[in-house]
């Protein structure tokens, strides 16, 4: 039997993985999909602790932000794929106010989901793809999991599906109340003078990448989960990056593309053990913050998992 199973090979479940597999525990990822292709792919990578973060989780963020250079350079080492962690100047333009922030890190989602993937097999532990849970069950003893492609047991079970969760959680008798805020993003590559701030107002953001990229995003639509990029979502978009800087105007659109944020009713994510459960945790409802929250994510629930592990074997 499996000591821990996750569910959702996002950035929350994958990193949660590798801090598990770091302290040689036995763990497998089951993802309905393929892993880094949810909400966690459509980031922008900001790492941003006070900019639009609610202060209940700014000590959290604030060890995320400790933790991400340790984790990306442990990363490049044991995969060689560099994860584009850096750290540069922020500007926020707010109410008709700047305010320079000289040093906020950013990541590069993709990237670092994929190098949390190389990591995982290279330590043995298996990325179960295309597999869709349909059902947990909590005995006294062990953790049941069903799915389509057969069924997992194992000692605990981290949740941390995203929008996934909820549903799964129900099946289990625990309810969580969530819902998703879609984004829409876009890159653009400018020739020339090259953007070295972050920028950021009410309406946009502008971010540059390692790749010679610079993102902008994000649409926010509450209760929309649909898939797609409108044209008003790019419009506006556009209209407010050219406001904010205006030589983007010459830029060439390399993508487009949408993600479903995790929110909860609360604003707060969900992580832990789940109430009136020994066996169950959670880690899901990151919102606009779930990649910066990762690493800090992964720690508070390695320990956590690890005392049950050690009490049980007593
Ligand atoms: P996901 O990445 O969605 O992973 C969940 C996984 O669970 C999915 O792969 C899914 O297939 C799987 N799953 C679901 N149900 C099941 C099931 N039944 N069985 C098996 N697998 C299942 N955050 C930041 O910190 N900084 C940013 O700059 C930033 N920018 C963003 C920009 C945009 C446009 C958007 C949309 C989001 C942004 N975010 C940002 C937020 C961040 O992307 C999310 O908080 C984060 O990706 C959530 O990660 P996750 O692992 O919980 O979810
Ligand atoms: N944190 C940026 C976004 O969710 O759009």
């Amino acid at each position: 039997m499996t000591n821990h199973i996750i569910i959702g090979g996002g950035v929350i479940g994958l990193t949660l993985a590798y801090g598990l597999a770091c302290q040689n525990e036995s763990v497998v990822v089951l993802e309905r999909g393929a892993g880094g292709q949810g909400t966690s792919r459509a980031a922008a990578g900001m790492l941003a602790t006070d900019i639009e973060l609610r202060e209940e989780l700014h000590a959290l963020a604030a060890r995320s932000r400790r933790l991400y250079p340790l984790l990306a350079r442990r990363l490049e080492r044991e995969t060689g794929i560099d994860c584009g962690y850096r750290e540069q100047p922020f500007l926020l333009k707010r109410k008709g106010r700047e305010h320079l922030f000289p040093a906020v890190g950013q990541i590069d989602p993709r990237r670092l989901t994929t190098a949390l993937m190389y990591a995982l097999h290279a330590r043995g532990i298996s990325i179960e793809e295309q597999v869709e849970v349909t059902r947990i069950e909590e005995s006294d003893d062990f953790v049941r999991i069903e799915s389509n492609a057969g069924t997992w047991t194992g000692r605990t079970v981290t949740v941390a599906a995203g929008r996934g969760s909820q549903a799964l959680l129900d099946t289990a008798g625990i309810s969580i109340a969530t819902y998703g805020v879609k984004g829409e993003c876009l890159a653009v590559r400018l020739a020339g003078q090259p953007l070295r701030s972050i920028l950021f107002d009410d309406a946009v953001y502008l971010v540059p990448k390692a790749d010679g990229r610079i993102l902008i995003g994000a649409t926010e639509l509450p209760h929309d989960e649909t898939v797609g990029v409108s044209v008003a979502g790019v419009t506006s978009l556009l209209q407010a990056a050219e406001r904010l800087y205006p030589p983007i105007r010459d830029a060439v659109i390399e993508e487009v593309w949408s993600g479903v944020r995790p929110q909860t009713a609360s604003g707060l994510p969900y992580i832990g053990v789940a109430d009136s459960s020994r066996r169950i945790f959670l880690a899901t409802g990151h919102h606009r913050h779930g990649i910066l929250l990762a690493p800090a994510t992964a720690e508070v629930l390695v320990n956590t998992l690890r005392l049950i592990q050690k009490e049980e074997v007593r």
